[in-house]
């Protein structure tokens, strides 16, 4: 039984790290409210210098959420209404959500079936079959709308094959826009720019969300984009300000999208704790891989080579997902699926045209992803015990497997 949740084995667990920093989360809450500062000012400008030096970037800009940092990172590196912007559907909703809501129209390429991310052979293929060359210039044939930027997803933790699509896009005159919402200090070991660099470090502009259950997350919701180039920087803190340069100059139509002084000083807390958080989540999974790796009954995940992959989600595929998730929620072990219906098959997403059997590599590994509990502090013995009921051998003969 966990003592912070009262589930026998959760899936995540949000109370142990705030127990562990409760002392300091309080004073700084109290701070805020003698204070009275709870709109920008100098909790969110250290925040924001300490998340972007964490990312190895020049700026970051604290917003209300992932997905308007999106949004925000989309409008500020210049995607326009009417534009077309490529991504997976392999993908929390929010992604197109804040591709629409940009103006834009989403278009969607297939995924690698080992890490779940953005196939870059599929990026290519769409750019080269699927478009027509206008001048140098990618135009959807399906749609005639221009196709500007790119969207790769840092899925489950791990970054996408950032050099290779990187040079798609340049290629082809797209900008790229990073969804590191579920990658907060992943990193990617980059010809391109030379070594090891952080999730949100690559593209023109990354977005992150700090919803509580994220590697990094506040106490509610809050988000960030990060870029190393100032006018977009410049863009986005205006734009999440109502567009105002000083008060009541607008420059942009922009929006309510700050991010609290509170929510700002309890990430600036945790964010000295992530590393180490990360770590645990790399040590958690290689229990886990320990496990059950061998079994003809799973694929556990796959960790690129040249991918730090910080476990967001631990997710394994398994034939008869739904059995199997039964039994592990008879035995009180909490699972979740991430995602279960692609988005381009959602009604939701319907505007942009695909149907089934469009991008098939999706929709097979949609059907059999499943979820486990993962979080700093999941105990090995919880693991062992996850691990026998998924294999059928409840708890026998799993610890002479631990690693
Ligand atoms: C991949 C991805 N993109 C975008 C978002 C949106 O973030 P938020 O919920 O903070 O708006 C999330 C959050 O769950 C996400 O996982």
């Amino acid at each position: 039984m966990n003592k912070a949740t009262g589930i026998a084995t959760p899936f995540v667990d949000l109370a142990s790290p705030h127990m562990e920093l409760e002392d300091e989360l309080v004073s700084a809450f109290r701070q805020a409210l003698r204070e009275s500062s709870f709109i920008g000012g100098a909790a969110v400008e250290d925040f924001e210098s300490r998340f972007a030096a964490f990312c190895g970037t020049r700026f970051s800009a604290g917003v209300a959420n992932g997905t308007d940092a999106l949004r925000l990172a989309l409008v500020a590196s210049g995607v326009k209404p009417g534009d077309t912007v490529v991504t997976v559907a392999n993908t929390f909703v929010a992604t197109v959500e804040a591709i629409s809501q940009a103006g834009a129209l989403a278009a969607f390429v297939d995924i690698d079936e080992a890490t779940y991310n953005m196939d870059p052979g599929e990026l290519n293929r769409y750019l080269e079959t699927g478009c027509d060359n206008r001048g140098g210039r990618p135009v959807d044939k399906r749609t005639g709308s221009p196709v500007t930027a790119v969207v790769p997803v840092h899925l489950y933790g791990q970054p996408a094959l950032m050099d290779a699509i990187s040079e798609i896009a340049a290629r082809h005159g797209l900008r790229v826009i990073e969804d590191a919402c579920q990658a907060h200090g992943a990193e990617y070991l980059s010809g391109k720019e030379g070594g090891w660099v952080k999730a949100g470090s690559m593209g023109a502009a990354a977005a992150f969300s700090f919803y509580p259950g994220k590697n990094l997350g506040a106490c509610g919701d809050a988000g960030a984009v990060t870029t190393n180039d100032p006018e977009i920087a410049e863009h986005v803190k205006m734009a999440r300000d109502h567009g105002q340069s000083r008060k009541y100059i607008h420059e942009v139509e922009g929006c309510n999208s700050r991010l609290d002084a509170i929510q700002a000083m309890v990430l600036g807390i945790k964010l000295k704790r992530l590393s180490d958080w990360n770590e645990m989540r790399r040590e958690a999974a290689s229990v886990y891989n320990g496990l059950l790796d061998g079994s003809d009954k799973l694929t556990t995940p796959a960790e690129h080579p040249d991918a730090r992959h910080v476990y967001h989600l631990y997710v394994v595929r398994v034939r008869g997902r739904e059995v199997v998730q039964k039994r592990l929620s008879d035995a009180g072990v909490a699972t979740g699926l991430h995602y279960p219906v692609p988005l381009h098959l959602q009604r939701a997403c319907s505007r942009f045209g695909y149907s089934k059997g469009d991008l098939p590599i999706t929709e097979l590994v949609a059907d059999e992803i499943l979820s486990l509990p993962m979080y700093p502090g999941l105990r090995p013995t919880d693991q062992e015990r996850i691990a026998g009921v998924i294999l059928g051998q409840e708890t026998s003969g799993i610890a002479d497997r631990l690693p």
